[in-house]
């Protein structure tokens, strides 16, 4: 089959959060098992764009309503990838450093979606697929079959994953003129709680759905940020399908970005060697155990009960434990979570912001991965964690349920029923009763190494999918 992927992110070229992940990962394992999965993203003004060769594959304008964008479309020339990737480069609109957060944030994905169609449009063949991921490619589904302008691709099967229902896109019909011409008979397909609202008119329109787990397409029928009953109407043609990771990307043995390699035979000192390294960055102690958090600083992920939690245990505890986050979002908490670092020098440290490799290194050296999520559609840092043998501490919801299997159940995980203070603490609580046993701890790291997560499960459930 050929699929198309479109999305915003795709790792390494550009990554906010485990959107680029899974994009820069399953349509490579998708061509790893016979078929033909190409990406599409915006060409936004970064280091991928700048420090990689490509070649022109089409030259165009995106006509927009109040007017027209110059179009470039580059193909990335090494192949290394595992996949063809394509960069839509519209100057004015996409050629910011930042993916998300301006403006302008509708036309720039808007044009996007547009001039990545025509440029299909014009193709002698059709894709089989067209795969879309979250609200920034959810118009797609709707112009494909509802736009005379990309009348070829009509018949082609759209297919939309949801990443994320919290995210949804939606704008007012005062913007409806930077569509493509429809007949306004069909306007209620783009329409949810009287605006335009990308998310709904895919869920709508594409004809299948999908979500990252399958605990999070239960969820989304009583709680979908206001899409509950639209998705409980299309359930038929909806599935969860659980991510994976790329074990190419994600595998301790060759992570170049760790301090000391390791695998299954020598991941006791090569787990303390990454342990070391970070203690001696952050001024930590390595003989206590060593906690983690990291994401984004946002209410979804549980963020905001941070604070309050970690200086509750750090008092109980009189400082026998570790903690270091790595995070950014939302001000307040990352100046609540910047404050206690004079309170607990020595054995607490932050780094907010965004950091690749830290992350990779954090996963790597940790004791304990803390993930409190509200919502979790999927998550990807337990099973990163898991790779590396640290042991997730996960609210059970969504991904996480699907993933993290507590240790009194037979499990190799800490899980807690509530997002809230007095549940995470007992969660830390008891994993730091299972520190205190190294044999035990061994035993279960061995156990979460050898877990397979890897995409060559979930790549085949895609592809099935789309046929079914
Ligand atoms: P989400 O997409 O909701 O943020 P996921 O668990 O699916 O959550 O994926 C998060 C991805 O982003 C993981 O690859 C994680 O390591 C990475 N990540 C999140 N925050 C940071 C950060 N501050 N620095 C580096 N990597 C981060
Ligand atoms: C979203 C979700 C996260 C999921 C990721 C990749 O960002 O918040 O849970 O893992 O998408 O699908």
């Amino acid at each position: 089959m050929e699929i198309i992927h479109f999305s915003a992110e795709c790792y390494p070229v550009a990554k906010v959060g485990g959107l680029g992940d899974v994009v820069g990962a399953l349509p490579k394992y998708q061509n790893k098992i016979g078929h033909t999965a190409k990406v599409v993203m915006p060409a936004y003004d970064n280091k991928f764009l700048n420090e990689n060769e490509f070649e022109g594959v089409y030259e165009g304008w995106v006509e927009m309503g109040t007017g027209n964008y110059q179009v470039r479309i580059i193909r990335e020339k090494s192949n290394k990838l595992g996949f063809d990737l394509y960069l839509v480069h519209i100057p004015g609109l996409l050629d910011r450093p930042k993916v998300y957060g301006y403006d302008n944030d509708t036309e720039r994905f808007l044009a996007f979606q547009m001039a990545a169609l025509d440029w299909i449009h014009q193709w002698q063949h059709k894709p089989d697929v067209i795969h879309c991921h979250d609200y920034h490619t959810g118009l797609i589904p709707f112009m494909v079959s509802n736009c005379p302008r990309f009348w070829r691709l009509n018949s082609v099967l759209t297919a939309f994953t949801i990443h994320n229902a919290q995210y949804q896109g939606q704008f007012g019909w005062d913007k409806l003129h930077l569509l493509p011409i429809f007949d306004l008979r069909n306007s209620g397909k783009l329409e949810w709680d009287k605006a335009i609202n990308p998310l709904a008119s895919a869920i709508k329109c594409a004809w299948k759905i999908s979500t990252v787990s399958p605990s999070y397409m239960e969820e989304v029928s009583y709680s979908a940020n206001g899409l509950e009953s639209l998705l409980q109407r299309e359930r038929g043609k909806s599935h969860g399908i659980l991510n994976g990771i790329d074990n190419d990307v994600w595998d301790p043995a060759t992570d170049n970005m760790l301090a000391k390699n390791y695998n299954l035979k020598n991941f006791e000192a090569g787990k303390k060697a990454n342990k070391q390294a970070l203690c001696n960055i952050f001024g930590l102690d390595v003989n206590k155990p060593l906690y983690t958090f990291i994401g984004r600083l946002v209410g979804e992920k549980g963020a905001d009960l941070l604070p309050q939690i970690f200086d509750n245990v750090m008092r109980q505890s009189e400082g026998a434990l570790n903690i270091l986050v790595l995070g950014s979002g939302e001000k307040h908490v990352e100046d609540q979570l910047e404050q206690l670092k004079d309170r607990y020098k020595g054995i607490y440290n932050t780094y907010i912001g965004y950091n690749e490799q830290l992350s990779h290194q954090m996963y790597a050296g940790a004791d304990f991965l803390l993930m409190p999520s509200r919502v979790e559609p999927c998550g990807l840092n337990q099973m990163y964690a898991l790779r590396y043998g640290t042991i997730p501490i996960v609210r059970r919801i969504g991904g996480l349920k699907d993933t993290v299997i507590d240790v009194g159940d037979g499990g190799f995980g800490f899980c807690h029923e509530q997002a809230t203070v007095p549940d995470v603490e007992h969660a830390i609580g008891r994993a730091f009763h299972l520190y205190q046993n190294p044999k035990a701890i061994k035993e279960i790291r061995k156990r979460i190494m050898t877990l397979d997560h890897s995409w060559d499960k979930s790549a085949q459930d895609y592809i099935n999918f789309y046929q079914i």
